[in-house]
């Protein structure tokens, strides 16, 4: 859960490049970060607890720094060993002529660490990283030829990696290799960028080759590359593709922080998934990603959701809309948890899998574990060529362009836009609430933009709030997911104790929680169940419990018994979960932003969660 990046080219400008990518990535993984640089035959080293910012301070203060053509870098979120200088990446050999920066996990570096040790090989870190560059000297002293030596090295590690390996033995070529975790080659005029992920070259290329398992790539100072697959030793030809978003997209403008921004881009987010797709004059859902298997889903009884975090909760609306509309059986399963569990599957059932950042190993675990059951796996996905999108039979890209902050907030709204379109399109247009359903997803971008137009009321309920230690979120039918995710939208960015729960559930336990100090967010935005929630709310205010609830317009019934209303803009029970979720994200925002709070990379979180 690190972001690497390497650069190899002409311009001596490599300690540049290298930060300006790490400084991308921090989403990553921010509480160590290092550098190391070729210069001539000798290479300089410099390593920093802390942000990448950190690192730059270090080395403009440093008079010794040459500037180069080489360089690789690291961003960390610790696995193996604290957040130190010492175990700070790039990790080398005791010559200090073979650097390595590694994201992943090595899961038999005890075994190599013990082997290499009996030889005479002292290490520094507590990593598993370190054996990597000690390993390879080993091989090297044996073999004589440095690429046999990494190709011999990564044959012997297990686990998942993304590396970059530079030595001053050849110091006009830069070596990466990917088992797992994502590695990109951003592809110069003259030169070449290596990242975790192309945000990290962005505005500088938009000509890539994404790496694939067991694949090594040797990149030159001209940018030419070879690929190969070091299992079977041979050659890998493969053609650069297009990435499909602009820096633009990337940059923060004048919002303060990502999660802003990312909710402010959640209109022109989900124009950007409906546009061609939604067909209003023929009353038709074009998924074009599906129409090669057309014929199986036909024949689909059940479809299984795999996902973690928010895109799990994503995946819980998805359930309401595919089982209301579509009339298909639906599960939502926990990756991490489907993973180890043995349940039957009929070859009639269809796996789906939910991911922004589709790198998530989890996801990608539960992915793995039916690759062999012969059933079709699809994929929601919003980071075009990631490992998720190419493992999956087929899917739907959610084109919500790149999400920085780690909170994930555009991508959920794209992901139930995705989910809606889908329940259409499996639907065969017999369901009453297919057209007024189409119709009304049409109109879902506009209303987000009336719910932004409110911040401001949002804004004021957060600020009242703020200094709650706990919350509990509370909602009934498609309100239940959104509650969900409005509660670990608050945990994630004010680290808050919020709880979701079904309001069903209340006196079943949660009801005893309830005082005056522990306010509750209730989701009671009309259609057939408002009466039961009011309900579940008159319990609360018994116990002198405060409640913010959110409401539709023109509301008359709930803001009798809360203390506070947000009001959304009238609309169907089946697309309301993205107007609620709106208000809960930018809630959550609001009261980690008026707390003071790293919104954008808080703390113990990382973007994407690249090792099980
Ligand atoms: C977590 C992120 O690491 O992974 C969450 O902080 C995200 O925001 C979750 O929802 C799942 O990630 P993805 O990329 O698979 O949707």
């Amino acid at each position: 859960m690190c972001g690497i990046v390497g650069y190899i080219g002409k311009q001596n400008r490599a300690a540049e490049i290298v930060l300006d990518g790490l400084t991308a990535l921090e989403y990553r993984g921010y509480d160590s970060a290092g550098i190391a640089l070729m210069n001539g035959n000798a290479m300089q080293l410099y390593k920093q607890a802390g942000r990448v910012q950190g690192l730059k301070d270090l080395m403009a203060t440093d008079t010794t720094f040459k500037n180069t053509a080489v360089a690789i870098g690291h961003t960390r979120w610790a696995t193996h060993g604290i957040p130190s200088v010492k175990n700070a990446h790039p990790h080398h050999n005791a010559h200090q002529s073979i650097m390595v920066a590694h994201n992943g996990i090595i899961e038999n570096y005890q075994e190599i660490k013990d082997k290499l040790a009996a030889t005479g090989y002292v290490f520094t870190s507590e990593t598993d990283t370190e054996v990597i560059p000690h390993l390879i000297d080993y091989y090297f002293m044996r073999l004589n030829s440095f690429q046999e030596a990494i190709e011999a090295t990564l044959r012997d590690l297990r686990g998942a990696y993304a590396l970059l390996v530079m030595s001053s033995l050849e110091p006009d070529k830069l070596y990466a290799a990917r088992l797992s975790s994502p590695l990109v080659i951003g592809v110069l005029s003259s030169g070449a960028i290596i990242a975790s992920d192309p945000s990290a070259f962005v505005g500088r290329t938009k000509k890539v080759v994404y790496l694939d398992d067991y694949e090594l790539a040797i990149v030159d100072s001209s940018g030419n590359y070879k690929l190969r697959d070091f299992t079977k030793a041979k050659a890998v030809n493969k053609r650069t593709e297009l990435l499909d978003f602009d820096s633009s997209a990337a940059l923060l403008g004048s919002f303060p922080h990502f999660m802003l921004k990312e909710m402010h881009d959640t209109p022109a987010t989900i124009r950007m998934a409906t546009q061609g797709r939604l067909r209003l004059e023929t009353n038709t859902v074009k998924l074009g990603g599906l129409e090669t298997v057309q014929d199986q889903l036909r024949h689909i009884d059940r479809i299984v959701i795999v996902a973690c975090g928010t895109s799990y909760y994503a995946g819980l609306v998805g359930e309401y809309l595919i089982e209301e509309i579509a009339g298909i059986p639906v599960e939502v399963q926990l990756a991490s948890e489907f993973k180890y569990r043995s349940e039957p599957f009929s070859r009639s059932t269809a796996i789906m899998a939910i991911s922004q950042s589709g790198e998530t190993a989890d996801t990608i675990a539960a992915l793995k574990k039916v690759e062999n059951y012969g059933v079709l796996r699809l994929g929601v996905v919003n980071a075009v060529g990631s490992t998720i999108a190419r493992m999956t039979d087929a899917g739907v890209y959610c084109h919500a362009g790149p999400e920085q902050a780690v909170a994930s907030t555009k991508a959920f709204a794209s992901q139930v836009t995705v989910l809606t379109m889908i329940a259409l399109y499996l639907s065969d247009g017999s369901s009453p609430l297919y057209k007024p359903v189409l119709k009304e997803l049409s109109q879902l971008a506009s209303k987000t933009e009336q719910v932004l137009a409110r911040s401001g009321a949002i804004k004021k309920a957060a600020k009242k709030y703020a200094e709650s230690r706990d919350f509990l979120f509370i909602g009934r039918g498609y309100g239940y997911p959104c509650a969900l995710e409005g509660a670990l939208k608050l945990k994630e960015v004010s680290y808050i104790h919020a709880e979701g729960y079904a309001a069903g559930e209340m006196k079943h336990g949660p009801l005893a929680m309830i005082d005056k100090d522990f306010p509750t967010f209730a989701v009671a935005t009309g259609g057939a169940l408002l009466e039961k929630t009011l309900s579940n709310m008159q319990e609360i205010k018994a116990r002198k419990g405060p409640i913010v609830a959110i409401v539709t317009d023109g509301d008359k019934k709930v803001n009798k018994l809360s203390n506070d209303t947000l009001p959304i803009p009238a609309s169907l029970e089946q697309t309301q979960p993205v107007l609620i979720t709106l208000v809960m994200q930018l809630f959550a925002y609001y009261v980690a932003a008026h707390k003071g709070l790293n919104v954008d990379r808080p703390r113990n979180l990382a973007k994407s969660v690249t090792v099980e």
